[in-house]
């Protein structure tokens, strides 16, 4: 058997270009179509053989621990990357067609050539902002892992797998730039955009998605029919940022600026100070704003930072993927 003793992969942000939702099904998940792309900002994973594999495992699960940089986030096994390792393992031992098994006793992970592993996360995502920072963690450790313990599944056996841990992981097997259906899980790669810059303002509000669904509702938000009719999406792929913008909608603005005004009102400003359409991501709190130029986002960036005290970036939409 050959695995990586060190593997570094980078999980990189999304921002939902364009997202509509309907009101919810029997599951009580909402049926959207988005247009997702990947963004020049990431977190990175790095894995290493830890302890050595004849020593008992003292981890957070039975085959992985998880160390961050940041103070603030849980490292225990509720998080996504360690929810995945377990979910891997478990999958791994019963075969990709078999429903995975939860016991992970050490015998049977042996025979399978997992190892126990240490993951390190240098975070650079914001934190609930609508960017799929934790998802992306996930679906990259599900990936990595395949590498580490060399797995050899294909990334669409993967994709199906991730999406068992949360709506958002299937589209990073599958970025840069993809239209997600279902309740995010069903993922169709077109064209990246030609606009190949955004400005990203980055609130310093943390926005829980499951409310701002549950607001959707309590509103009676969201008509099945804006699902059905799907636009162009070739044609918006080609159009120049200020062609594009008035074209995109997100449904999930009107249920957060009700829970959060504020979110709104910096939207508003964040508009008129750009001179162009400002949009939410997923269900917030970022903020985003299009641009067919580095030079023009950059300077889009400095100046909504210096006009809303609050953090923004010039990121690039949908780079090609990392050589890894
Ligand atoms: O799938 P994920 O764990 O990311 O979803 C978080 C929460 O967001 C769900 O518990 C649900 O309340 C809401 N959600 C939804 N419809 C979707 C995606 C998410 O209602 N399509």
């Amino acid at each position: 058997m050959v695995y990586s003793r060190s593997l570094r992969l980078l999980a990189p942000a999304k921002i939902n270009l364009h997202l509509r939702v309907a009101p919810p099904g029997a599951d009580g998940f909402h049926p959207l179509l988005s247009w997702m792309v990947t963004l020049g900002l990431s977190d990175t994973l790095t894995l290493t053989l830890f302890p050595p594999p004849e020593t008992p495992f003292p981890g957070n699960t039975p085959v992985a621990s998880l160390t961050c940089d940041d103070p603030m986030l849980p490292c225990d096994a509720s998080n996504l990357i360690l929810r995945a390792a377990h979910l891997f393992a478990g999958a791994i031992i019963a075969g990709p067609t078999e429903k995975a098994t939860r016991d992970l006793d050490v015998q049977r992970l042996g025979s399978a050539n997992i190892t126990t592993v240490n993951i390190d996360l240098q975070k650079r995502i914001p934190m609930g902002a609508g960017l799929g920072g934790g998802s992306s963690d996930g679906a990259t450790a599900l990936r990595a892992l395949n590498r580490f313990w060399d797995a050899g599944w294909s990334a669409a056996a993967l994709g199906n797998l991730s999406a068992t841990l949360g709506s958002d992981l299937p589209f990073f097997f599958h970025g840069p730039s993809s239209i997600c259906t279902g309740r995010g899980q069903f993922v169709r790669p077109i064209p990246s955009p030609a606009v190949k810059w955004a400005a990203l303002l980055l609130p310093n509000i943390h926005m829980p998605t499951p409310a701002v669904y549950k607001r959707f509702d309590q509103m009676r938000l969201g008509d099945s029919a804006t699902l059905r009719d799907e636009p162009n999406w070739l044609a918006w792929a080609k159009m120049p940022a200020q062609e594009l913008l008035p074209h995109l909608v997100n449904d999930l603005e009107a249920p957060a600026f009700a829970i959060c005004p504020e979110l709104g009102d910096l939207r508003e400003r964040a508009e008129r100070l750009a001179g162009r359409t400002v949009r939410m991501s997923g269900s917030g709190s970022s903020l985003f704003t299009l641009y067919d130029s580095k030079q023009e986002a950059t300077a889009a960036a400095q100046l909504l930072e210096a006009k809303l005290s609050q953090r923004a970036v010039a990121v690039e939409v949908a780079p090609d993927p990392a050589e890894e």
